[in-house]
């Protein structure tokens, strides 16, 4: 993600993310009271936003955590069962932790205070051993899993082409969509097997994705759709002479977004979750834009919008691949394709959210040994 809390930042540009967020409140506090309950009395509850990024988003997650914390002491007039708060914020390494710890002083006007929070970063991959087996009551994590541990080998190592696909397009190839869809399967079953070891039992954890709708194919929908214009204004710029073809031809997204029930047979075949929960909404891309109906009101604006965003979460991949020249020029284009995309009607994006709950089963004895640190 971007850096730093300037006009083009992360932190700045993650209102489609902040409302979506929002959006699972019901399903996060359902999990913090069910974590609260399975507590013994003058217990230390540790937590952990995983891709926490830098910015509002980060403080709003502690803050309703904490919140829901104290509302349940409320309810049950029992304030014995958590004598204090462990929150870990993890993400890679190159995030703007600086940014969120020079933050963390809002928390204390943010959150009603039922037990002591302490807050720590924790930098490292969510594809990495990140805490000591059996420590953590309650994971949560956003808009983190869509984002592979790598862009698929064959891909980056030149053996197959995605033609002028950034992601996976129209005119991708089948067998192009298979190596997007093993690489999420490898890293999504990792990511499973890994905070199940992490997880105290009964431990909690909250997800949510986007992904995509019902027997919906990966080139279509509304999260195809925003990657789709990005390929279209790197192909116009380089019939300009702007950008490379050869770096074109080469850059895929580390991403991929699962249908509903390609996300619930994983985590069933994995079998070391128990699915407690599992909810589906839509959410316009633009978050300004809370108009009725299909029809965009506002195509400039509304792409404008939704262009900060895009932007906000792939500059960096753009700046390493293609250089910092192109970078505004490339989002003038893309606003203007995607403004003229929107008379189609709204970009929608589909979000999955899920409550999982470790099962009693223990792992595979080939897993319980070698997994990365
Ligand atoms: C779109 S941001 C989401 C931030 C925040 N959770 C929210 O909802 O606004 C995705 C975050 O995931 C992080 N991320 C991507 N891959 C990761 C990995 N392998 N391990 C940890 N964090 C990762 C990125 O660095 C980024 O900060």
């Amino acid at each position: 993600m971007a850096t730093g809390d300037g006009e083009n930042s992360y932190a700045v540009n993650s209102s489609f993310q902040k409302k979506t967020l929002m959006e699972t409140w019901p399903v996060l506090q359902k999990a913090v009271k069910e974590v609260l309950q399975s507590l013994s009395h003058g217990s230390t509850m540790v937590a952990a936003d995983i891709g926490c990024s830098s910015g509002p988003n980060t403080l709003i997650l502690v803050s309703e955590v904490m919140n829901t914390i104290s509302d349940c002491v409320r309810e049950t007039a029992d304030n014995s069962r958590v004598k204090e708060v462990q929150f870990f914020l993890n993400d890679l390494p190159g995030n703007d932790f600086n940014l969120v710890f020079r933050s963390l002083e809002q928390l204390h006007s943010l959150a009603s205070v039922a037990a002591p929070c302490y807050i720590a970063g924790l930098p490292g991959s969510m594809y990495t051993r990140i805490f000591p087996c059996q420590s953590v009551h309650l994971f949560h994590s956003s808009h983190c899993l869509i984002w592979r541990s790598k862009v698929p080998e064959d891909l980056s190592n030149g053996t197959h082409l995605n033609v002028d696909n950034i992601y996976i397009g129209k005119t991708t190839p089948q067998f192009v969509v298979k190596l997007f869809r093993e690489q999420f399967k490898k890293d999504f079953e990792m990511f499973l097997t890994l905070r199940h070891k992490e997880l105290v039992s009964d431990g909690r954890m909250v997800l949510t994705f986007v992904g995509r709708k019902r027997e919906e194919m990966p080139m279509h929908g509304g999260v195809a759709r925003v990657w789709e214009v990005l390929s279209e204004a790197l192909q116009y710029l380089v019939q300009k002479g702007r950008v490379e073809k050869k770096k074109l031809s080469s850059f895929n997204m580390p991403y991929y977004a699962p249908l509903l029930d390609e996300a619930t047979q994983l985590i069933k075949q994995n079998g070391l979750f128990d699915i407690e929960d599992i909810r589906f909404f839509e959410s316009n891309w633009d978050a300004h834009d809370d108009s009725d109906g299909d029809v965009v009101l506002d195509c400039s604006s509304s792409a404008a919008n939704i262009a900060k965003i895009i932007r906000a979460g792939i500059e960096p991949l753009i700046l390493k691949q293609f250089g910092e020249g192109i970078l505004d020029e490339l989002f003038m284009v893309y606003t203007s394709i995607l403004a003229k995309n929107l008379e189609k009607g709204k970009a929608m994006c589909p979000v999955i959210v899920v409550n999982l709950k470790k099962s009693k089963r223990s792992l595979p004895e080939n897993m319980t040994t070698s997994v990365p640190v």
